[in-house]
Parts: structure tokens; C-alpha cells; sequence
């Protein structure tokens, strides 16, 4: 089966958080996701509300109809606001003050009291859990012990390692297929312990074909390349672009 697409919109809230204004809309947005084909609609809600507001998650619980996805660090503070919202599901991040995006997936190991809390106040409330961590067979036992529904492997030193035209030969080629080995292998290892596997971070039109090859990951959450294409081609066509590449058309 085809892997799922979420597209994180939050840097259109990044564009329209430059000004401090009313434009382009991130219901707008949402919604030609949805009508481009979209599974799903994902935000980060940082502590710094850099882009995503405390509104917009309102909003858009108002207005997604398929699946809305609430990325978020397992503060109190965040907790209460899933809480209050109800998004679909949240995704449990780690967040750093000064990162410029989310830097590698949470440490479950290191942190476990405090994200089992989480886990327990998000099922509670009728919320599906998925956690965000690196592709660590250590970190996934983890997750599942602390009581995620899914975890998320994250992609992102697979998209560092293919940035380049030098992932398309040699030593960079070696390094990439290495790399979706590891995340094949962690999501089996996710599989087998009853958990949903989804992926994301960094992913492109290009590098996604590799990883959605794998059967066991059922769900992408995809955000800066989409985006970034919608400047150029229009969002409803960025979408569209990244389903099939998805489907590997
Ligand atoms: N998944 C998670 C958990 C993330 O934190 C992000 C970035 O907000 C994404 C997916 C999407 O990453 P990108 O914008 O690089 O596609």
C-alpha cells in the first residue's frame, strides 16, 4: 500500500509571520492540500511560536477534515493545549531555543518519566501518540514502552547524506543506501512491536522514492520541500508532485 502524505505547512506561517500579518492563509493552505490529495495536515507548535500560533491550531481543527497532526514538545504547556484542541494526533518533538529546525529525534531513552507522562495525558484524552526519534532500535523500544501508537523515524541524516549529486555515486551512494538500510531495519523493528511507522524531515521529490520503497513505513510528514516548490509550480501542484513521487510515478 501507497505511504500516506502529510504536508507540514508550517512555513507558510513562516512567510505570513515575516510581516506579523493576516497573508497567505494557513486555512487556505490546508484546505488545497486536502484538495490536492493530501492524507493529512501537519504543524509544529513551537515554544517560540516562530511560525505556527496558538490560533492557527484553533483554526485549522476547525477546518481539516482528513487528519490533523500537531507536532509539539512534551511540555505542560503543550500538553494542555492538545488537551484543549483535540488535533488527531500529536507528534512528540524535542526542541532546542536556538535550532533553526527540529536537530534529530527525541531522546525517549534519556528522557522516558516525563514522555510516558505525555503519552498517558495525550491517550487520555482520545489523542493518537506518535513519537519522533532517531532510527535506533535503543530509542524505538523506548518509545514503545513509553506508549507511543507510532513512532516517526527521523530522516534527517538520510537527507543530509543526499543532498548532493554526490549521493548518486561512489562513496556519497554507499553512505545513503546505508543510511535507508538503517531506517528499513528500525521500522521492522517498529513493526514488530504492533507500533505505526511514519517518516520525515528533510525529505524531497528526489531522496523520498528510496524510503518509500520501504513497505513498513506508512506515513510521510513532509513540509520545506513542498513549500518551497508551491513558490514556483503553486501549492496545489507541489502537492500533487510529491504524491506521486511518493507512489514512485
Ligand atoms: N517531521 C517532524 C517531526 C518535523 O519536526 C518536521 C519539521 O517540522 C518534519 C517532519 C518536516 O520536515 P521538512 O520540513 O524538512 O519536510
Amino acid at each position: 500500500m501507497t505511504a500516506k502524505l502529510n504536508v507540514n505547512i508550517d512555513h507558510v506561517a513562516t512567510i505570513r509571520e515575516a510581516r506579523k500579518t493576516i497573508e497567505p492563509s494557513i486555512v487556505t493552505a490546508a484546505v488545497m492540500c486536502e484538495q490536492a490529495g493530501a492524507n493529512g495536515i501537519t504543524v509544529h507548535l513551537r515554544g517560540d511560536r516562530r511560525h505556527i500560533q496558538d490560533r492557527d491550531i484553533e483554526l485549522l481543527r476547525d477546518v481539516v477534515t482528513t487528519y490533523l497532526n500537531v507536532e509539539m514538545a512534551a511540555t505542560d504547556e503543550m500538553i494542555a493545549i492538545a488537551e484543549e484542541t483535540r488535533p488527531d494526533a500529536v507528534s512528540l518533538v524535542p526542541e532546542k531555543p536556538n535550532e533553526i529546525t527540529t536537530e534529530g529525534g527525541l531522546d525517549v531513552v534519556t528522557n522516558f518519566a516525563a514522555v510516558q507522562e505525555a503519552a498517558g495525558k495525550l491517550k487520555s484524552a482520545d489523542i493518537f501518540v506518535s513519537i519522533f526519534i532517531d532510527p535506533s532500535l535503543e530509542q524505538i523500544t523506548a518509545a514503545h514502552a513509553a506508549g507511543a501508537q507510532q513512532v516517526e523515524l527521523c530522516t534527517a541524516e538520510y537527507a543530509e547524506l543526499t543532498l548532493s549529486s554526490r549521493a548518486a555515486h561512489g562513496e556519497g551512494a554507499r553512505k545513503a543506501a546505508a543510511e535507508v538500510a538503517r531506517i528499513a531495519a528500525a521500522a521492522t523493528h517498529a513493526i514488530d512491536l504492533g507500533l505505526i511507522v511514519a517518516a520525515g524531515h528533510g525529505l524531497t521529490y528526489r531522496n523520498v522514492r528510496a524510503l518509500a520503497a520501504i513497505p513498513e513505513i506508512s506515513e510521510f510528514n513532509i513540509g520545506h520541500s513542498i513549500i518551497s516548490r508551491a513558490v514556483f509550480v503553486g501549492l496545489s501542484q507541489s502537492v500533487r508532485e510529491m504524491i506521486d513521487a511518493i507512489r514512485g510515478v
